[in-house]
């Protein structure tokens, strides 16, 4: 059985996200798309609500399932015999940090990085700059599913309420 991981934040899911995951599921018999939930940065999102709409994103991928994860990715590579981590590569710019995960996983324990390149019409797309310009009015309904969307732009009005009162 050869099964892969593909981690990240998901604050939220993107369709640059599902592309990625969608092209793993074709490359490897099982896949998991796994929540890092370490408490470093400030998110949108709680891990429940991110691994709730990725299970909803992902529902059509047979051999896709999401889990969360605490601590090292090579940890949990470990306790789920995954071998091989699928990252998406947008820019060179990505490059120079991700070659340094890759590597530092490697030196970690016994797996592969797999770079996938991004598809060309996803590759400005982060989950970031969506919440920054949604935040500022911007129309991103093109870059999420539908539902993700509509909790987007809910969970920002809750903020922008209980930021101003
Ligand atoms: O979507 P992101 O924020 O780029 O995802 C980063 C993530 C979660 C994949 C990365 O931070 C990670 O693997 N975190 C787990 C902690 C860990 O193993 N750190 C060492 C990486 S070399």
């Amino acid at each position: 059985m050869r099964r892969a991981v593909c981690p990240g934040s998901f604050d939220p899911v993107t369709n640059g996200h599902i592309d990625i995951v969608n092209r793993a599921s074709q490359l490897f018999d099982e896949v998991v798309v796994a929540v890092g939930v370490n408490k470093s940065k400030n998110r949108l999102f709680s891990p429940d609500e991110r691994i709730d709409m990725l299970r909803e994103a992902c529902r059509d991928f047979e051999n896709v399932r999401v889990d969360g994860f605490t601590g090292l990715l090579t940890d949990f590579c470990a306790q789920h015999a995954i071998r091989a981590i699928v990252k998406g590569l947008r820019a060179v710019s990505d490059f120079d940090y991700e070659l340094q995960m890759a590597q530092m996983n490697a030196s970690l324990a016994d797996v592969e990085t797999v770079f996938v390149p991004t598809s060309p019409e996803y590759s400005f797309l982060a989950s970031s700059l969506v919440k920054e310009v949604a935040t500022y009015g911007g129309d991103v309904s093109g870059l999420l599913p539908g539902f993700v969307h509509e909790r987007l732009v809910a969970r920002l009005a809750e903020r922008e309420s209980q930021s101003s009162t």
